[in-house]
């Protein structure tokens, strides 16, 4: 081979072997500032004063065009943090993550998920969404504040534990609230304590298929004074009140819809803003029209 083809062969590699590695580098910065360490999270939700908002959105189930159209009206209304119900990817592997939080760069602020039975489905798994999700503990449920609002992330996949909040996750979630003074309460479920049978495909298959379970949760969250409960796992919208609790499912974040428009199959995410003694709530689907609005 002549020299000089070699020489040019050689610089030709050279500046492919050069274009992958800034390609790769690039992918893991971005990657990295999607994913925001929970503490530089935190940070920023301590500096928020008076009204906030959030928004929560559920089962993206790496959603693709409706996730992303999503997540551009979602911005559009400036929350000031977000909270994923669960199912955040359809199964679980690192490319599938890398590719949830390439697909959630819009969302420029904090971005707080929910573990779902689509996440996580053995250890190996588990440990992988413990490098992808920053997490304050060891375990995948958690809980901050934000000024006089408390938010608490519980995990209904726990092996031994699956569909129910029991154990030790119980006996943490007793203490939070008992110890909490806080005028508002949010629990985020990706399993919904209340499914309606007829709408969507896991009634008696989500908190339900405990009964005992789920009504010594419902008596805990009632007895704390919970604002809201918020779960995903069904994918429609449907808002309801048991004995005085708020429940909202919220499921239309991306994935194929488990039902018609009228009972709720729509993507959509909520907006929920906290006011003083106020909460008032917005259900926005994917063109941007309000479905549903309550205030508390
Ligand atoms: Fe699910």
């Amino acid at each position: 081979m002549p020299v000089q083809r070699e020489r040019s062969e050689i610089y030709l590699l050279t500046r492919y072997l050069v274009a992958l590695l800034i390609v790769c580098l690039t992918i893991g910065l971005s990657a990295a500032e999607t994913h925001d360490p929970l503490s530089r999270k935190l940070e920023r939700l301590s500096n928020l004063h008076g009204s906030f908002t959030f928004a929560v959105i559920g089962d993206t189930r790496s959603g693709g065009d409706d996730y992303r159209g999503l997540l551009l009206r979602l911005m559009e209304r400036s929350p000031d943090f977000v909270v994923n119900t669960g199912d955040m990817v359809n199964s679980p592997g690192k490319r599938v993550w890398a590719d949830f939080w390439e697909q959630s760069r819009p969302v420029s602020v904090p971005y707080f998920l929910t573990v779902g039975n689509h996440d996580v489905d053995d250890k190996k798994s588990e440990e992988l969404y413990k490098n992808v999700v920053d997490l304050p503990g060891n375990e995948l449920y958690y809980s901050f504040t934000v000024n006089d609002s408390l938010f608490i992330i519980l995990d209904s996949n726990i092996p031994g534990q699956d569909r129910k909040i029991t154990g030790d996750q119980y006996t943490w979630l007793e203490e939070v609230l008992s110890a909490s003074g806080h005028k508002h309460k949010f629990v985020f479920v990706h399993h919904p304590l209340y499914p309606e049978k007829g709408m969507g495909f896991h009634y008696g298959g989500s908190l339900d298929k405990y009964p005992e379970d789920r009504d010594r949760l419902a008596a805990l969250f009632k007895k704390f004074s919970v604002t809201i409960v918020f779960a995903g796992h069904e994918h429609l919208y449907l808002r309801k009140m048991v004995n005085g609790v708020m429940h909202i499912i919220t499921g239309g974040g991306g994935a194929v819809l488990y039902a018609q428009e009228e009972q709720g199959g729509y993507y959509h995410f909520l907006l929920v803003t906290v006011d003083g003694n106020k909460v008032k709530g917005e259900v926005i689907d994917i063109r941007g029209n309000v479905k549903d609005a309550f205030q508390l």
